[in-house]
């Protein structure tokens, strides 16, 4: 199976990717972590952290040369961050067929909470928040025990850039796979469990 989660900055896409992917056994495709963990990569336009730690998108082709090599490797997959402008959804159309297009929708003050409230594991990529989904230790990753830390873009500042670039940019391709009829929106304000049930009920049928 192909999917694709949609959704803005912080919507949950990158905690129910990681069960779909448990459950339904797909490559998790995910061109944030693959950014991050390339952060400091020299390119011909810079490093991906000049862009990411400014909120901007990181340009096309180092993200769809990222996304090319994992949907090689990947049969089924969820993907997760991308496209993220009309440009790069012509790219994935190049390469690939979706079979299920999901969008979650969260309201925006909620969208700031969660990302403020974020704390992720440097070491094992583990995601928790400070209110909605706290370690049982806090400040220390339940998974692997190190010591857990904020994303460099989840300041304030930082996020409602994010947010704007996203209205700017990622909006229209919600809009391009709603006019497609291909999109399935989904509550994304329920517990992590209640979204995940949503989406796992429509990739069962
Ligand atoms: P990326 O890593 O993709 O970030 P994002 O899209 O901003 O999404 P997030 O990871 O912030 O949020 P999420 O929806 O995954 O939410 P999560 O599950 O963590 O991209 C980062 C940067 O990389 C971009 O800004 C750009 O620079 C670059 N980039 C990436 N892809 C690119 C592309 N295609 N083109 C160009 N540049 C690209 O949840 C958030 C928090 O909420 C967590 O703390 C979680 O515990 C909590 N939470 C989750 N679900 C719930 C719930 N149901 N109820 C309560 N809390 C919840
Ligand atoms: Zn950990």
């Amino acid at each position: 199976e192909h999917v694709l989660l949609l959704g803005p900055p912080g919507a949950g896409k990158g905690t129910q990717s990681k069960r779909l992917a448990a459950e339904f056994d797909l490559e998790h495709v995910t061109t944030g972590d693959a950014l991050r963990a390339n952060k400091h990569m020299e390119t011909e336009y810079g490093t991906p952290a000049s862009f990411m730690d400014a909120g901007e998108l990181v340009p096309d082709p180092v993200v769809n040369e990222i996304v090319k090599t994992a949907l090689e490797d990947a049969d089924g997959y969820v993907l997760d961050g991308y496209p993220r402008n009309l440009d790069q959804v012509e790219y994935l159309d190049s390469v690939t067929e979706l079979d299920y297009v999901f969008y979650l929708a969260v309201d925006e003050d909620e969208l700031v909470r969660r990302l403020t409230g974020r704390r992720v594991c440097p070491d094992c990529g583990a995601t928790f928040h400070t209110e909605f989904d706290q370690p049982e230790e806090e400040g220390v990753c339940d998974e692997c025990g190190a010591e857990l830390t904020q994303r460099d873009d989840d300041t304030e500042d930082t996020v409602r850039e994010r947010l704007r670039v996203y209205h700017e940019n990622t909006a229209p391709v919600v809009e391009h796979y709603r006019e497609t009829g291909t999109l399935v929106e989904v509550e994304g304000e329920g517990t992590p469990d209640e979204v995940f049930d949503e989406l796992a009920t429509e990739l069962r049928d």
